[in-house]
Order: structure tokens, then C-alpha cells, then sequence
């Protein structure tokens, strides 16, 4: 029997403190340079779907195709997607760009097999390891101490690991980085096609770049195996979506990458999730998307110069020689003279209602966006501007603020005591942080944005680790 509707009078208010928190953060009004990249704006001219999430928040009936298996609507778009990217076949993914990287691992390396890949890979990549049982081949990429920002990975470091390892039968590559530098992932491919070498690229944050070419080259043209885009970053699909690429040539199995997303993601996939990949894939290839983004980077250019020529104390990240080659310029990365990055966004947060996407001691990134407008880049360049004025006859130091930061090259190269699965399944126990020393970590440590590890497990906790780990202690490998 179906219980008695409520009365009205009865009813209370629902608590829902999630529901709560959007609304005030709704209403703040805050100018997003933030993910995801819509800024809360639907780009899609039909925003009939959007406006009624409920009635279009359906599951896998009649017409509506299967993710796992499709042959229908979800199929048609995928190919639509693929054509739209440049790649032999694209796989819409619902748990993010991180179930496609460890989507990848499990089709591209066995347990125990050699995996290089540069310390400033995402968490998921991590995960991947854990689950498949590869064993990691840590390296450093070049880093900007001057920024403390991870800089891209050099051929001459991939070729020099091939070298190393010439038993290594996978290249993970972050590029862009969160922060933007991309490597030249061109010149990498030819390297691992020569060694054998499966290359998959973690472009997560560079989802434009094989849309426009004004922006660098896309792994999805330059020779990789697989490529993921994190779409609801950059693309203005909703948070959790993204898309996995096969490109031309891929030496993975379409098959098999299915089977790898079947093991991972939901059997009961999102229809809002994926429609509105479709929806923002569709956007992107018309010609109204082609103009909105060829607008976004003319806006992002006029912004940088008026920077570039304006500041006087501020510093904003620019690269030059090379390395522009393989940039995106939507990312601002500004640091400040006399204050962190962390009190400088938040402050400034507090002050304008300008949003911004993350802060570490050495700087503040501001991510442009395709959902901004107009008037939200006028004001982006007027508070810069004016906090670099507030700055007039302040005596500034020369060398930038340094502090604890998650992705400096201090926290060094890992030492691996265990594979990641093994540390994973092996007994373990919390140790307060001032008995943590020289302990293995079981417990992956990451500070989010941008879910680089600060520590893995498997891996010799060291002294640099200590100041970044949570004041409640961390979970270590039991001793025997
Ligand atoms: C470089 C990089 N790769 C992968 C991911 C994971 O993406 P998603 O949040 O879509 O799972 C992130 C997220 O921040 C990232 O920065």
C-alpha cells in the first residue's frame, strides 16, 4: 500500500545542507575563473534539457542506447565526438577524465609491467597502478622555481629513460599541466613509436586545444595511443564528464578499451552526464562554438597584453622560447610580492567576488573560461590592475614568496619500498605525523586542486613530506 501523502501542514523543511551551500554560493554571484568551464551559463542554445534535469534524468530504456555496448544514440554520438576531435574513436566517460586514465592503465600495462611517468601525474593515474599492479618508473619533469611550477616533460628526459628502461613498455604524460605547459608531445611520440612504447596523454586541461589553431597541438593529432580530455574543464559540459580518445594509429584495441570502461564506470551511466557531452561536443563543432572560442582567446590575448605591459609588481606566468609553443594561454598564474597565493585569492575573493580556480604559496590561478563574459574579463584586468597600484612604493622582495608547497620539486623523487598494490593490500595502522618518518605510506596523500600525490603508496615517507601531511596523522604500512 502506498503510505498517505503528507499533509502540507505536516511538512518540515527538508534539511539539505548541500542544497544550502549551492544556493550561497549561487548567490554571491562571484565572477567564475574557475572549473567547471561553462561559469554557470548553459552554452547550448536548446537549454531545454537543463532547465528540467528531473525529466531528463533517464536510464538506459528503449532509444536510448547502452553505454556499455552502444549501437544506437550514444554510439552515433561518440563517432560524432571522434570526427569532431580528429580520432578513430572516443568514449564518453561519467566518472570523470580520471576512469579513462585508469582505463588506459588497464589496457595498456600488465601487473608488474614498467610504467615511466613523471611525478606531476594526477591521482588517478595512481589509482590505475593500484589497480592493475604495473610498477612505476618515477621521474622528475623540468621545474620553474621561480614559479614553483612544474615545467613540461623534455624529450631529452624521455629519451634518457628509454634508455634506462629500455624494459619500460608505457609513457604516462600530464600535458598540458594543470598550470598550462604543455611538452612536445610530437617529438615524444616518435621517441616511444621508435622504443615500442605505449604514450598515453592526460590532457585533461587541454580539451580546446584540438579545436582551434590558435592553440597548440593536440596528442589526439601528435602520435599518441590514448588521450583524455577532461571536458566538463575546459569544453562547458557538467562537472564529472570528460571523454576518452583513440587516436589514428592507436595501438590500443577499441574493444578492449571498452572492456577496461565496463569494469570501472557505472552500469547505470548519467543520460544528463552524456547528453550533455553530446551537447557540448555539438556546441563546439558549430559554427556558434567555433566563434565562442575563437572569442575567449582574443579575449584572453587583450587581457595578458594590458597585463604584460602593465604590472609592475604582480608577476604573471609567461613562457618564452620553446616552451610557448606548447602553452595555453587561458591559464593566468599571478603571484604576489608581499603575500601568498593563498591569502592574496582569498582576499581578493573576499573583496571583488572574483572566483578563482586554485592557490599555492608561490601564486594564484585564474582559469578563463568559455562561459565568461565580456564585462567578467573588464573587471578580471581592473582588480589586477588596481592590486598592483595598491602595491606603488611598497618595497617589494626579488625573489618570490616560497613556502610548503604540494607540487615543488623538494618533495623528491619517490622511494618506492612496495608497489602501489602491494602497500595497498598489505595490514595497516595511523601514525601521529611525528612518528610517520621513514614509515611506508598505505594511503595516498593528495591536496586537491591539483590531485598531484604528495605521497603514494608503496613510498618511503621523507622529510619533505612531513609539513604536507594531515595534522591527524597518515595510515602506514604495518611493520611485520
Ligand atoms: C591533470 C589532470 N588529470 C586528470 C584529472 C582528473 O579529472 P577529473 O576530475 O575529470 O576526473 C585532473 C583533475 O583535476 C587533472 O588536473
Amino acid at each position: 500500500m502506498q503510505p498517505a501523502p503528507t499533509k502540507k501542514s505536516e511538512t518540515h523543511q527538508p534539511e539539505t545542507p548541500l542544497v544550502d551551500a549551492l544556493k550561497t554560493y549561487d548567490r554571491l554571484d562571484r565572477r567564475r575563473f574557475h572549473v567547471p568551464a561553462h561559469a554557470g551559463h548553459c552554452l547550448y542554445e536548446d537549454a531545454t534539457v537543463w532547465g528540467q534535469p528531473f525529466r531528463y534524468d533517464l536510464t538506459e530504456l528503449d532509444g536510448l542506447d547502452v553505454l556499455s555496448e552502444p549501437d544506437g544514440a550514444i554510439s552515433e554520438a561518440q563517432q560524432r565526438m571522434a570526427s569532431l576531435f580528429g580520432v578513430a574513436h572516443s568514449f564518453m566517460l561519467i566518472n570523470g577524465a580520471s576512469v579513462g586514465l585508469m582505463a588506459a592503465m588497464l589496457c595498456v600495462a600488465q601487473p608488474g609491467a614498467k610504467v615511466l611517468i613523471p611525478r606531476n601525474a594526477h591521482r588517478a593515474v595512481l589509482s590505475g597502478l593500484i589497480v592493475c599492479g604495473a610498477q612505476p618508473v618515477w621521474f622528475l619533469p623540468s621545474h620553474l622555481p621561480d614559479w614553483d611550477l612544474w615545467g613540461p616533460v623534455t624529450v631529452a628526459q624521455v629519451a634518457a629513460q628509454l634508455q634506462q628502461h629500455p624494459d619500460a613498455t608505457v609513457l604516462f604524460l600530464t600535458s598540458p599541466t594543470y598550470e598550462g605547459l604543455g611538452s612536445d608531445i610530437p617529438a615524444i611520440a616518435g621517441l616511444c613509436k621508435a622504443h615500442g612504447v605505449a604514450l598515453v596523454v592526460d590532457e585533461a586541461h587541454g580539451s580546446l586545444w584540438p579545436l582551434s589553431d590558435q592553440l597548440p597541438a593536440s596528442a589526439c593529432h601528435s602520435g599518441a595511443d590514448v588521450v583524455i580530455h577532461s571536458l566538463h574543464k575546459s569544453g562547458g559540459s557538467l562537472t564529472q564528464s570528460a571523454l576518452a580518445h583513440l587516436p589514428q594509429g592507436s595501438c590500443v584495441d577499441p574493444t578492449l578499451f571498452q572492456q577496461a570502461l565496463n569494469t570501472l564506470q557505472s552500469t547505470s551511466p548519467s543520460y544528463l552526464l552524456m547528453s550533455s557531452l553530446d551537447a557540448a561536443c555539438g556546441f563546439l563543432g558549430s559554427t556558434a562554438g567555433q566563434v565562442r572560442i575563437e572569442w575567449l582567446l582574443a579575449q584572453v590575448q587583450a587581457v595578458r597584453r594590458t597585463l604584460q605591459t602593465s604590472l609592475s609588481h604582480l608577476r604573471l606566468y609567461q613562457p618564452s622560447g620553446a616552451a610557448a609553443q606548447f602553452w595555453d594561454p587561458c591559464k593566468f598564474y599571478l603571484s604576489h610580492p608581499l603575500e601568498t597565493g593563498e591569502d592574496w585569492g582569498a582576499r581578493v575573493e573576499e573583496a571583488h567576488q572574483l572566483a578563482y580556480e586554485s592557490a599555492k604559496p608561490g601564486g594564484v590561478l585564474y582559469l578563463a573560461n568559455l562561459g565568461l563574459t565580456e564585462a567578467d574579463f573588464e573587471a578580471f584586468k581592473t582588480i589586477i590592475l588596481a592590486e598592483d597600484e595598491a602595491l606603488r612604493g611598497a618595497e617589494c622582495p626579488t625573489s618570490p614568496l616560497r613556502g610548503e608547497s604540494v607540487d615543488s620539486a623538494e618533495i623528491c623523487l619517490p622511494q618506492m619500498a612496495l608497489s602501489p598494490r602491494e602497500a595497498f593490500f598489505r595490514k595497516g595502522h595511523k601514525v601521529p605525523i611525528a612518528s610517520a618518518l621513514n614509515r611506508i605510506a598505505k594511503e595516498t596523500v593528495v591536496h586537491c586542486p591539483p590531485g598531484i600525490p604528495v605521497l603514494m603508496p608503496g613510498e618511503r615517507i621523507q622529510k619533505a613530506h612531513l609539513p604536507l601531511l594531515p595534522e591527524a596523522g597518515v595510515w602506514v604500512v604495518a611493520e611485520p
